[in-house]
């Protein structure tokens, strides 16, 4: 088998761990030293030669930050290696995927050519919120999917009649796929957003449903809050016998999780893309799985 080591990331300390356990591999941890203005000194601790580096590091908030400690880490790898396979489970402006209102930048575009600038030879993402815009990467790309890992987890706590809800249309087909293994029943809502001022409005017909079920609200990412709010909204939770939240991606900006709590909500739970304490699942098993299975 081939020698890996991993490098770990200060956004992705924790899962690159498990990662380079799975993998048995070297793993060389990351210092970053923050200066007063926001610059960040990294430092890769250790040296290697001749073997296949994966670097781990989610760029969420502080999400430049986070990009530039991602793109130097592999730029240090390459220096090491010629194989470098940077694993991106949460991507920061993959929703920036193309120009909605006029003059606005595709910053995702930009993101993705900086990727292979920096010198990354293979790219692992998780639920990356614009499969379209997987185009603009011009290195392999795996677009992996937390659906079964999270479904599986909701299948454990055996719910009442359980509603998946996909608060809005991009994400139906994940929702229907995440609904599937439970045996139950989804809905995708028409959430629309005003694109100058941000405002969400739901424009589904409503519909009835009987009352004692248990809802899971599913959604690729939870930011502000906003769209999981509106749809509990729209719903009402009256209706409902417990509510759940189920997410790829916890970003959780602010006061979101007071907001989202205050409505009732019984549990949140998210993957390890982003770490904190709504990353109960966790996806070493299906990066590694697709680092020993990719053929390169
Ligand atoms: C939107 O297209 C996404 O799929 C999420 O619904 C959205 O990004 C969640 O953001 P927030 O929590 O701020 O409403």
């Amino acid at each position: 088998m081939k020698d890996y080591v991993v490098i770990g990331g200060s956004a992705s300390e924790h899962l690159a761990k498990n990662i380079a356990k799975k993998l048995q591999a070297k793993y060389l941890k990351t210092r970053v030293k923050i200066f007063p203005d926001g610059e960040r000194k990294i430092t890769v601790v250790g040296q290697v030669r001749k073997c296949k580096i994966i670097v781990v590091q989610s760029t969420y908030t502080p999400v430049d930050s986070n990009l530039v400690e991602a793109l130097s880490l592999i730029s240090k790898a390459r220096e090491m290696s010629n194989e470098v396979i940077a694993v991106i489970p949460y991507m920061g402006y993959a929703k920036q995927d193309k120009e909605f209102l006029k003059g606005e930048i595709t910053t995702i575009s930009v993101i993705a050519k900086l990727f292979k600038a920096s010198g990354a030879t293979q790219l692992i993402v998780v639920d990356f919120h614009s499969p379209k815009a997987l185009d603009f990467f011009k290195v392999p790309i795996k677009n992996l999917s937390a659906v079964s890992l999270l479904a599986q987890y909701f299948k454990n706590l055996k719910l009442k009649e359980p509603l998946i809800v996909s608060p809005d249309m991009y994400w139906r087909h994940k929702a229907k796929e995440f609904a599937k293994y439970l045996n139950a029943t989804s809905i995708a809502l028409n959430k629309q957003r005003d694109r100058k001022t941000g405002k969400l409005i739901i424009k589904s017909p409503h519909l009835k449903f009987s009352k004692g079920r248990d809802l899971v609200l599913f959604d690729d990412m939870i930011s502000t809050g906003g769209s999981i709010l509106k749809a509990i909204e729209f719903l009402k939770k009256e209706n409902f016998r417990k509510i759940y939240v189920a997410c790829t991606h916890p970003v959780f900006v602010g006061n979101s999780e007071r907001r989202i709590k205050k409505s009732g909500i019984t549990k949140i739970i998210g993957t390890n893309s982003v770490e904190g304490k709504f990353s109960r699942i966790d996806l070493s098993d299906i990066i590694v799985k697709t680092i020993l299975d990719w053929k390169s």
